[in-house]
């Protein structure tokens, strides 16, 4: 094969394996569910006071069971409706917005889009992340409403 030949036939392969790279790079923005709408990092959810609640007798039964609502996951991470048994943190990744899914077997939540993972209070463990996700406290009352506040 001559060098112009080999130059040519290579030349069109990368161009090939670019383009796929660049339309994965689009195609996976629409994914994005919460902009971040700056450089890098993640508006939490707004507000203040109590976002939702949760009837414990129905829903987190069950060591990693989530819920997600307002802009916020959250999990079970041991038995007993004690407010240590939980955490709230927000559900859109601090890298670009993606909703992140607590991983049980892990003990962590991992972004699916690049693989960030964050410890159970939100903490970065492993990048491209480089902020926290911020976490919400959780209370319980005396009929195992939970309630996450801000
Ligand atoms: S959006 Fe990039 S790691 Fe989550």
């Amino acid at each position: 094969m001559e060098r112009a030949e080999f130059l040519a036939k290579f030349g069109i392969g990368v161009a090939a394996v670019c383009t796929g790279c660049a339309l994965a790079s689009c195609g996976s923005k629409s994914s994005n569910p919460t902009p971040s709408g700056g450089t890098g990092g993640v508006t939490p959810p707004a507000g203040s006071g109590n976002l939702f609640s949760i009837d414990l007798t129905s829903q987190l039964l069950n060591l990693g069971d989530s819920v997600i609502k307002s802009g916020v996951i959250v999990v079970r991470l041991a038995t007993g409706n004690v407010t240590s048994s939980f955490t709230a943190v927000q559900v859109a990744c601090t890298h670009q917005g993606t909703t992140i899914a607590y991983n049980e077997n892990q003990q962590r939540f991992i972004c699916p889009l690049h693989g960030s993972q964050f410890s159970n209070s939100g903490a970065v463990l492993l990048g491209p992340a480089a902020s926290p996700l911020q976490q919400y406290k959780v209370s319980i009352d005396a009929n195992n409403l939970l309630t996450v506040t801000a």
